[in-house]
């Protein structure tokens, strides 16, 4: 696939070639790329073994990399840099990789050092120090996963250097150990199939249980219609205990009812069994939001995207009642949308700050944004970043 398809301007991947040169001395051995994503819907069913609808998008982490000869000093060292905020020259973390413990490393440069650590824990595999200098467009906590990006474009790039042979579903697997046990954050494996699966126009829909994936078109150039993302610019984090005890409620959830997981619960009126109304409720959103998700793949495959847009927001009203993980920027955003024309909104990924999406007419990019930039303005909030996506393709080299 040539950089123009993926939308990928050649000029961004020179320049990380020439910052990297600066910077370390040498060329680097190859530049790879993984996009961050926007959940379509199948929000927090990914852990509980169900069905998601995500599409990766126009904004990627790009990483340059140089593996070290076994002879150069700090031969078995990750030095790590990124073009972030970095006017002159970035600063270079390092990582020594002897005695590496998971959680020991803060900040960005968990990220690639999670895989890395990920990778070595195969019993066929020893990955020694590199040279890495990340350039990424994704924005930082904005619930589009800068951090799997980031993750995901380390892995492809050592999988080719290395001559790795994995496959995309044991590449997932692999980060979401990094990021679970390595990283800290108990999430699930949605993000990062995403970043590696995903085909350009398409939607990917996994099956969290088998693995097993397809693609599903997006009827959006025939409809005229575009997915706008707000990013309300409310940080989140999945190491903070609000994603952790979602992902508990759950675990309880399929306890009392006695299944593997939520995946294996039909219908809402099973639930009634569960006697605490926290509990019923988190598990009421993730049965509904399953089938939600079958729903809208049938009303794609239809090109309805009015029966999409409805479905998008039932979503947010399950997300923002029973599951409660929306905030006020969020349903605000999603409500602003909805009352300029949006066919549908919802926030998107992990919720407590991050992104919402909206499903709107070409047309309406400006009166969306700007409903939705007077909506903030009106309640005080900081001012959000509004763009529009394309679903783009999985990583790869750049
Ligand atoms: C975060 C996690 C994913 C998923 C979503 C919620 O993005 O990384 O695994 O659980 O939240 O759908």
């Amino acid at each position: 696939m040539s950089n123009s398809e993926i939308h990928e301007p050649a000029g961004r991947i020179e320049n990380l070639r020439q910052k990297f040169l600066k910077l370390y001395g040498r060329h680097p051995e190859g530049i790879w790329r993984a996009p961050g994503r926007v959940n379509l819907i199948g929000e927090h069913t990914d852990y509980n073994l169900g069905y998601v609808l995500p599409f990766a998008i126009d904004k990627n982490a790009l990483v340059a990399i140089r593996r070290k000869a076994q002879f150069e000093h700090s031969a078995n060292e990750l030095n790590l840099a990124s073009t972030y905020g970095a006017d002159e020259d970035p600063k270079v973390t390092s990582v020594p990789l002897d005695g590496l413990t998971p959680q020991s490393v803060s900040g960005w440069a968990a990220y690639p050092t999670a895989v890395v650590w990920a990778l070595n824990q195969l019993d066929d595999v020893e990955i020694s120090g590199f040279e890495l200098l990340v350039d990424s467009d994704v924005p930082v906590g904005s619930g589009l996963s800068s951090s799997h990006a980031l993750e995901v474009s380390t892995i492809v790039a050592l999988k080719d250097l290395y001559d790795l042979g994995l496959s995309h579903t044991q590449m997932a697997q692999l980060t979401q150990r990094a990021e679970n046990e390595f990283v800290g954050a108990p999430t699930g494996i949605m993000d990062q199939s995403a970043s590696l699966m995903s085909r350009a126009e398409n939607a990917l829909f996994l099956d969290c249980r088998s693995m097993e994936s397809r693609a599903v078109p997006l009827p959006l150039a025939q409809n005229d219609a575009v997915v706008l993302v707000i990013d309300t610019r409310v940080e989140h984090s999945h190491v903070d205990g609000g994603y952790a005890a979602r992902r508990r409620s759950c675990e309880q959830a399929a306890e009392i009812l006695r299944v593997p997981s939520l995946r294996d619960v039909g219908t809402v009126d099973e639930l009634q069994v569960i006697e605490d109304e926290l509990v019923r409720r988190r598990a009421k959103h993730i049965v509904t939001e399953n089938q939600r998700v079958l729903d809208t793949v049938q009303a794609l495959e239809a090109g309805d995207l009015q029966a999409v847009g409805k479905l998008l927001y039932q979503s947010h009203v399950s997300m923002r009642d029973d599951y409660e993980i929306s905030c006020e920027e969020l349903d605000t955003a999603v409500e602003a949308s909805l009352a300029a024309g949006a066919i549908g909104a919802r926030m998107t990924g992990g919720g407590f700050g991050g992104s919402s999406i909206a499903l709107i007419h070409r047309e309406q990019i400006e009166a969306v944004s700007q409903a939705v930039l007077e909506a903030f303005a009106q309640a005080g909030f900081k001012a959000p970043n509004i763009f529009t996506v394309v679903a783009d393709q999985g990583a790869g080299r750049a």
